[in-house]
């Protein structure tokens, strides 16, 4: 049920028994007004009655006593001689309106009526409580109806006024359902009441920082698969470059290695073997250097430092005057490998920053752990950020978001010699993602 019908059937509820309790209360006082009022006409009769009689009263001024009863609005009188014979009876005042017989029944009281005994016979003065119910079921009428138009304005003011107030959620559940198919440029606005206006503004910061998100999301992931194809294309080269020759070479001196046996040119023999195994020496080399950048964050057998040293050959075999100057504590291999994976990208990202960005003469790369941390530093003594600072691109802003993951504190700051700049990377050192 929706949340106005449920309002609506609420009041709806709480009103009907109001009234049915009003119903009953104003009833029983009705019934008890009535009572008194047909008592108190009894009274009056008695003692219209006695006062106007005595002993030699003659049965024509009886007759005409009853007929004074004639209208009364409460009181029937009559005659009666001998047992069952009625000599006179008065008339009651016809009622204006109908009552219908089970409201009269409700309210009407049992009273005895009154006996006097007359010269030859009785006079009886009967109660009749028809003219008072119908007084009574004007006025309950009159009231049920005014309530009854109350009850009916108020059950729709409150279907109105809750349809105008909840309008905007209707909005904002159909915004949260675009949200939900990804749609991040939903906005809200319109007129709504203060509370789902800051509702409304928080769902609207909360679609902005979703689009942000997923834009730089996307951004990354492009980033991504460009370096992927990078890397692949850098690897195809060294492979084309540094292996393809030496297999090339190593497959002729294989195949002239027979001949010159044959010719009886051991000597010359011999020295293609040599340049084979040669062939063979530099090609390991480089295969090692190439599955070293493949797996830099593969520990397996590899230790921290290895894997940070790795990094500096690939650079130092590109920029061979850059001094690196390399402090790894030993300890950094009890890390957690989430943690060592993460201190890798750090090195990684901030030697490619370095060497790009700031043509560096020495880059000090540290890894230390103290009680709880561990802690790395790349610093280099390049040109540094410049007076406008650093502007974080794809590199510092992934680096962040790993530190962040790992529960970490990071901090770009400008060595104090005014040349270079360090990047601090602070990770707990057991730390789960
Ligand atoms: N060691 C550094 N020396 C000088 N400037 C630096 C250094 N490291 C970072 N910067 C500055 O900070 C900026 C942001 O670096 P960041 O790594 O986030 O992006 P980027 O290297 O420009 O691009 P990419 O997204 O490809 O990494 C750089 O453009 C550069 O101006
Ligand atoms: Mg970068």
């Amino acid at each position: 049920m929706s949340l106005r019908a449920g309002l609506v059937l609420w009041l709806g509820c709480v009103l009907a028994i109001t009234l049915g309790l009003g119903c009953v209360l104003a009833g029983w006082h009705a019934a008890g007004s009535v009572r008194a009022e047909m008592q108190a006409a009894l009274v009056t009769g008695r003692l219209s009655v006695a006062n106007s009689i005595g002993e030699n009263t003659e049965s024509r001024e009886l007759r005409h006593l009853v007929a004074t009863f004639d209208g009364n609005r409460h009181v029937r009188a009559v005659l009666s001689g001998r047992p069952g014979e009625t000599i006179a009876a008065s008339v009651l005042q016809s009622p204006v309106q109908p009552v219908p017989d089970w409201f009269r029944r409700m309210i009407a009281p049992a009273l005895m009526p009154v006996v006097l005994a007359v010269p030859s016979g009785t006079i009886t003065l009967f109660a009749d409580p028809t003219n008072e119910a119908g007084e009574v079921w004007d006025q309950m009428n009159d009231a049920i109806r005014s309530i009854v138009l109350f009850f009916a304005l108020s059950v729709l003011a409150i279907y109105w006024a809750t349809g105008r107030a909840l309008a905007p959620l209707g909005r904002l559940s159909a915004a949260f359902g675009r949200i939900g198919s990804g749609d991040f440029a939903v906005r809200l606005d319109g007129p709504a009441p203060p509370e789902l206006t800051r509702l409304a503004a928080g769902f609207n910061r909360m679609a902005e920082q979703l689009g942000d998100v997923e834009a730089r999301n996307r951004v990354l992931q492009d980033q991504l698969l460009t370096l992927q194809e990078e890397e692949r294309a850098d690897l195809a080269r060294n492979l084309h470059d540094e292996i393809g020759p030496f297999l090339f070479a190593a497959g002729i001196d294989a195949a002239g290695i027979q001949p010159l046996l044959q010719a009886g040119r051991t000597a010359e023999a011999v020295e293609r073997a040599a340049s084979i195994q040669a062939s063979v020496v530099h090609m390991q080399t480089e295969i090692r250097s190439i599955l070293g950048r493949l797996r830099p964050l593969s520990f397996g057998d590899t230790g921290l430092a290895d894997s940070i040293g790795n990094m500096v050959d690939f650079w130092l075999d590109r920029h061979p005057g850059i001094d690196f100057v390399l402090d790894v504590a030993e300890a950094g291999d009890t890390l957690p490998e989430q943690t060592r994976a993460t201190v890798c990208r750090v090195v990684q990202e901030s030697l490619h920053n370095a060497v790009r960005h700031g043509d560096p003469a020495r880059i000090e790369i540290s890894v230390t752990r103290d009680a709880a941390d561990v802690v790395v530093r790349i610093a280099d003594d390049g040109s540094g950020a410049g007076a406008g600072g650093v502007t974080p691109g794809f590199g510092l802003t992934g680096m962040r978001e790993r530190v962040r993951a790992q529960a970490g504190s990071m901090a770009i700051a400008a060595l104090p010699e005014g040349h270079g700049l360090a990047v601090t990377v602070r990770l707990p050192a057991g730390a789960a993602a």
